[in-house]
């Protein structure tokens, strides 16, 4: 594990935006043993940047430190009473633990199908989608220090878990390798069918008691309508977080733009759906240069093939102005530029 020994490497195929950019350093970590050799070699003194499944970041220039690749793999269960704890490596594939979860009958992931990504990566932004988050089925992670070489354990108020956040995008940003994460599911857990066009597609269907199979297809189904697939347009999703904003601001747009689409968090808290807000600035299936924006969802930005990272990212900028002029909203990317 000495310095010279790791090469560098191309990430154009380990980042779904496709984005060509080497890294000066590259290691893939298939054992903990691994970290714990980076460590005794110092290498997380110098720059590093931990690396899943490369579906929510986007790469503006060459990478000049260590890309930790994190590949280990592993999945087990046990249960206890009415619940039963999941355990899965870091390394795995989001979507393949959504699977086995459902060949088990273990409620609780199904809505989350077809995120893209790995599990490691899923409590650093506290993942979501259709009706569920992470946060509601984490329940702890076993992570590596890189400061300390220590091993230790987050439970889930550890975590500071909230909507598209967590504690290691804010003050342990760069410095937990999470290496397992253990959710915690409700057996007996009920369906959650509520969200968006899930009971509309399920009616289409005649399923009137859906399984977690059913409502995990039908997520899916709906997904790959809206979404384009990573491995033919690149993308990394939603290219913004949801704005979050004050009650008075809101009745303020409110008057302004009596359709802007919104959701209520609380008593004192909006969150408003940026699409909406990208689209009526007319960005909605727009394209420049080598960059557009999603035709079915102006959340997605794309590269139609040969855009760079700072394209992408110029574009955005753009969208985030424009937005702001039009709606004194200041948009926030949820995408981790590099
Ligand atoms: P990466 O992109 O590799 O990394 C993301 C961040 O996590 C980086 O900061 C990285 O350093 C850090 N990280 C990764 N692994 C580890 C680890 N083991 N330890 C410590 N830090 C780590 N997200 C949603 O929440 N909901 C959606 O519905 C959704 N839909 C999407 C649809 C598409 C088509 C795409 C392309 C993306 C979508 N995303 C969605 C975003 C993305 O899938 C998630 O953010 C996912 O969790 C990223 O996983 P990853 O392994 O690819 O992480
Ligand atoms: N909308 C528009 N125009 C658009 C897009 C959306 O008007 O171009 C409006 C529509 O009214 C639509 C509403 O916004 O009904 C909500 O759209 P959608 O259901 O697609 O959800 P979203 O709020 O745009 C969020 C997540 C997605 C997640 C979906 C489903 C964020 C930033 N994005 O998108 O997550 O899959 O909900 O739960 O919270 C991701 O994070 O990468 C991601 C794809």
């Amino acid at each position: 594990m000495k310095n010279e020994t790791l090469p560098t490497k191309s990430l154009q195929k380990l980042n779904t935006f496709g984005i060509e950019a080497l890294a000066n350093q590259y290691v893939k970590v298939e054992d903990e043993q691994i970290l714990l050799d980076l460590f005794a070699e110092k290498y997380f003194e110098k720059d590093f940047f931990v690396l899943g499944g490369g579906s929510n970041v986007l790469f503006t220039k060459d990478y000049d430190g260590l890309i930790v690749h994190i590949a280990n793999k592993g999945k087990q269960h046990f249960i206890e009473g009415n619940h039963v704890f999941v355990t899965a490596e870091a390394g795995e594939v989001w979507n393949d633990l959504v699977w086995y979860c459902i060949e088990h009958d273990f409620p609780g992931l199904e809505n989350m199908a077809l995120i893209p990504g790995t599990v490691g990566a899923s409590p650093i932004q506290n993942i979501g989608a259709y009706g569920q988050e992470l946060m509601h089925i984490f329940y702890s992670c076993r992570a590596f220090d890189t400061q300390s070489g220590e091993f230790v354990t987050f439970s889930n108020p550890d975590c500071q878990f909230s909507y598209r956040d967590s504690i290691f995008k804010r003050e342990h940003k760069g410095r937990f390798i999470i290496c397992s994460v253990t959710y915690k599911l409700e057996l007996f857990g009920k369906i959650n069918t509520s969200y968006g066009a899930i009971e509309t597609e399920l009616e289409k269907r005649g399923i009137f008691n859906p399984s977690i199979k059913d409502v995990a297809e039908v997520v899916s189904y709906i997904r790959v309508e809206k979404l384009p697939d990573p491995s033919t347009i690149g993308n990394a999703g939603s290219f913004f977080k949801n704005p979050i904003v004050n009650k008075l601001q809101f009745e303020n747009l409110k008057k302004q733009f009596p359709d802007i689409v919104h959701y209520t968090i609380n008593n004192l808290e909006e969150k408003l759906a940026a699409g909406w807000l990208i689209e009526q600035c007319g960005w909605k299936g727009k394209t420049v240069g080598q960059v557009a924006v999603w035709k079915n969802q102006a959340l997605v930005l794309t590269n139609l093939g040969k855009a760079t990272g700072n394209e992408i990212f110029e574009v955005s900028s753009t969208i985030v102005d424009d937005v702001y002029t039009h709606f004194g909203v200041h948009l926030e990317r949820e995408v981790n530029i590099l």
